[in-house]
């Protein structure tokens, strides 16, 4: 099953031009495919997660005819190119917020107590010149969209098929969970989000994707507990399972989660796994504490257990979270994202990074120094890519082992991660072997 690689794309190559020039590292790395965040037209906000154009791209990054390059090139490298799309909510400079007021949701006065993930505070915010309040359920200037509206679902018919005709192969739905609010507006939060009425939003989306060949697949990111997952799992083929990053990395934590996801994930369904994303503290820090062998764990764990695994850029270098002073900070969240969006270090002297929009403070731990290193987290991470494609299939049954260690089968194959600091079972301390 496949790679995803996750490419934050202002600190991964600045642009399009330059993301085509690292897809050599991508193909080398062995991944199957390219996430890349949002590329639209935006004021930058919430850095393209405010989308003011889902037709264009954004001329930081290039031109639609970059976009369809950078799709070729990737395709020469067998790679394909996954889109990130906001249905959930757009800019407030988006033509729609100005000439289609009627696809966003209003209210004459504050209807309820749901709040803004951003602010804090309420989630309605006055229009003085329409006088009626709108939600957001992130910054005021991301007004919610309106899924009860079929023009606003019509509208997102063209935009999937549009970027589906280009050649775009797969998305990942930003707040999937999130779409469509409760019609009475009822106070609680359970009202504003994981409302059952999404789930018919992805059956059209999956009859959309099977028009073309191969289908593209639905990803998305459903920020919901273990418990509310199983609904999304009807009709997106992947289904997020933010709760896994969120542990702590200890066998009592994650194990668990990876056993109740096996079992309950229907027959037609695969899952996926990951540590690290542009939201949160990268894997390598917050898992690993910057200790190399055990982020090495990590990526053994993820990339050996069945189904998906989605590498965030620097996850396979072992990249940790970047120091960004308060006089730098671009993010809007609090706190700050910013730490694990700091640029990717291709160099040992990060010349490729001319004023970045982040600082660049550690390169350390670089693309250069370990391409040619076979000891190297980024050899680990090429080998272990490897050696996924012998599990015969996307079956895990855990097995008996000693306090610390995670033995697992996995196909015709048994997996032992050790996942203490200390030697066990003939393992070295964080070792992991496919036997
Ligand atoms: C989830 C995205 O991953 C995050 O970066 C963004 O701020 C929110 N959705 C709002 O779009």
């Amino acid at each position: 099953m496949s790679v995803i690689y996750q490419a934050y794309v202002r600190s991964f190559a600045r642009d399009l031009a330059g993301a085509r020039d690292r897809l050599d590292h991508l193909a080398r790395l062995g991944v199957d495919a390219l996430w890349l965040s949002p590329v639209h037209p935006s004021p930058n906000v919430d850095w393209g997660y405010d989308v003011a154009d889902y037709d264009d791209v954004h001329s930081d990054y290039g031109t639609l005819a970059d976009y369809d390059a950078f799709i070729s090139g990737a395709r020469e490298k067998n790679i394909d190119v996954w889109l990130d799309l906001v249905p959930n909510h757009t800019s407030d400079k988006h033509d729609w917020f100005t000439d289609r007021p009627e696809y966003y949701v209003w209210s004459k006065d504050i209807p309820n107590d749901w709040r803004s993930i951003f602010t804090g505070g309420t989630a309605w915010n006055y229009d003085a010149q329409r006088k009626r309040y709108y939600l957001h359920q992130f910054a005021p200037q991301q007004p919610d969209l309106d899924w009860w509206n079929p023009d606003v679902r019509e509208e997102f018919d063209r935009i999937l098929r549009s970027w589906f005709d280009r050649g775009v192969r797969g998305l990942r739905i930003d707040v999937a969970h999130g779409l469509i609010k409760d019609s009475e507006l009822r106070d609680g939060q359970e009202y504003l989000r994981h409302r059952p009425e999404v789930h018919e939003i992805y059956a059209h989306w999956q009859e959309i994707a099977a028009e073309y060949d191969p289908k593209p697949v639905l990803m998305g990111e459903t920020y919901v507990t273990l418990d509310q997952l199983p609904p999304y799992w009807q009709h997106l083929d992947l289904a997020q399972n933010l709760y896994f990053l969120r542990g702590s990395f200890a066998i009592d934590e994650l194990r668990p989660n990876v056993e109740r996801v096996m079992r309950e994930i229907p027959a037609n369904r695969v899952p996926v796994w990951f540590g690290s994303n542009h939201d949160h503290s990268r894997m390598a820090t917050r898992w690993a504490g910057g200790d190399p062998d055990k982020h090495r764990a990590a990526l053994f764990l993820i990339l050996t257990l069945p189904g998906y695994a989605i590498l965030y850029q620097g996850d396979e270098i072992g990249l940790e979270d970047g120091a960004v002073q308060p006089d730098r900070i671009q993010d809007i969240a609090t706190p700050s994202r910013d730490p694990e969006r700091t640029p990717m270090p291709w160099t040992r002297d990060g010349r490729e990074w001319q004023d970045p929009w982040l600082p660049l403070t550690d390169t350390s731990r670089n693309v250069e120094d370990q391409d040619g290193d076979p000891e190297s987290i980024l050899a680990y991470t090429r080998d272990l890519i490897r050696a996924r494609k012998a599990f015969s299939d996307e079956s895990y049954e855990t097995l008996d082992s000693p306090k610390g260690v995670w033995t697992y089968r996995r196909g015709d194959r048994i997996c032992r991660l050790n996942m203490t600091a200390q030697r066990r079972e003939g393992l070295a301390p964080w070792e992991g072997v496919i036997d």
